[in-house]
């Protein structure tokens, strides 16, 4: 494996040469959305201009063409998570979807009155609101997996006691958008089907960052974002076993999803086209291929150790500082977003002045309101994050940046 060469790297993404406030662009908010290399922009600009056209239809050259590449697109995703094949991935918007169409068919078809579903502290919002509306409909109980705000981890005690209620699902984050902390899925699994849950792991803070595999996670659906892993915005990923795929009923209804349509009924397509309705997102499939082909091309290993040497630096960098930041101290247990706050200024006074120096952070609750409001008890906090193209001079830039909040409110 060729040494991780980060300027190489940054070099593939046009935006880092964009200046922003007159100051080169510093991104490192990643964990919202990653910046886009030119091979996948690339990819979509060949799509339109030469073989654009809808897929599974059409008998002509470019509908057959968009369809193999569109397809082919989900081999790679298969083959980056090792499922079985793409009867086990699903297409959809983002992760969201993915945990929506979870709960829509899996859930409504096998939730029932005073059945619990369990969920942690520390989970986004997309994986609290659809388990909130399901427990509501169905009048199932939501319970929570508690955290240690001190830790940044998931207290064990928690879960062992949550686990020994019996839940019917466990769905739970790989690793936190606000704390970074990751969660040890594989032990977790194991425990909550020892248990008789079914598991459900949100990757969307995972899967672009670590080699993610469906064995190692022993997880039952993984629900991921092409965004967040240098595809366009608009395609994701709903992994799903092919067993329980199999048994579940479609979310949605239309074209595609079907193999054939009487006045009463209909009969459901293969999978995994049985859950996705209506022409889908061609060009973020295709996309989401060329990323894949794109991270692979550096290797999910090396990007992982990349992002924890940054990781290591910027907590030590913060630490000298004196800014108080939140999570697991040992980057080894963290993914690189790391939440911050500079005692005595807002976090989106800290955002702002940041923004004035060229830096991109996110300041806020971060969609995980139970976790930053009620847990750590705060309205909102900053956070940096780090992606394959960031640098140590990146993070020196941050400082920099935090030297002039500091400046500003007259904090030393
Ligand atoms: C941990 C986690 N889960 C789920 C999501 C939702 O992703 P999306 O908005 O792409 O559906 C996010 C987005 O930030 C996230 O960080």
């Amino acid at each position: 494996m060729a040494k991780f060469d980060a300027e190489k790297i940054r070099g593939d993404f046009p935006i880092l040469s964009v200046t922003t406030n007159g100051k080169r662009l510093v991104y490192l908010d990643s964990a919202a959305t990653s910046q886009k290399p030119i091979q996948v922009i690339k990819e979509i600009d060949r799509y339109y201009r030469e073989y654009n056209a809808n897929i599974h239809r059409g008998v002509y050259k470019i509908s057959e063409e968009a369809t193999q590449a569109y397809e082919d697109s989900k081999r790679k995703v298969a083959s980056l998570i090792g499922a079985k094949g793409i009867e086990e991935i699903v297409y959809v918007r983002n992760a969201t979807e993915a945990i929506n169409i979870v709960a829509l068919s899996w859930a409504d078809e096998n939730i029932k009155k005073g059945d619990r579903i369990l969920i942690t502290e520390m989970e986004h919002h997309s994986n609290i609101v659809p388990w909130q509306i399901l427990s509501k409909k169905k009048g199932a109980v939501l319970d929570y997996v508690k955290i240690d705000a001190d830790t940044g981890m998931l207290d064990e005690e928690s879960i062992s006691e949550q686990l020994s209620k019996k839940p019917k699902l466990l769905s739970i984050t790989h690793a936190s958008n606000v704390l970074g902390t990751i969660n040890s899925i594989s032990e977790i699994s194991k425990e909550a089907h020892d248990a008789g849950a079914t598991v459900l792991v949100d990757g969307a803070q995972s899967v672009p960052h670590m080699p993610v595999k469906i064995s190692e996670l022993g997880c039952d659906f993984l629900a991921f974002s092409g965004h967040k892993m240098l595809a366009p915005t608009g395609i994701g990923v709903l992994y799903g076993r092919s067993e329980i795929l199999e048994k579940m009923p479609p979310a949605f209804g239309g074209g595609d999803m079907i193999m054939s349509v009487d006045h009463q009924s209909f009969t459901s397509n293969d999978l995994p086209w049985k859950f996705e309705a209506g022409t889908p997102n061609i060009e973020g499939g295709i996309g989401l291929g060329a990323a894949i082909d794109y991270l692979n091309g550096i290797g999910m290993e090396d990007i992982k150790a990349h992002e924890k040497s940054l990781t290591r630096y910027a907590l030590k960098c913060m630490e000298e500082s004196g800014i108080r930041t939140f999570g697991p101290k040992d980057e080894k247990a963290r993914v690189g977003a790391i939440p911050f706050e500079i005692d005595g200024v807002h976090p989106h006074d800290v955002a702002t002045i940041f923004d004035s120096e060229g830096v991109a952070i996110r300041a806020g609750h971060h969609c995980a309101m139970p976790l930053v409001v009620e847990v750590l008890k705060k309205p909102a906090v900053s956070r940096m994050s780090f992606y394959i193209y960031n640098t140590e001079e990146d993070i020196d830039k941050a400082m920099e940046a935090v030297s002039k909040v500091k400046k500003t409110f007259k904090l030393s």
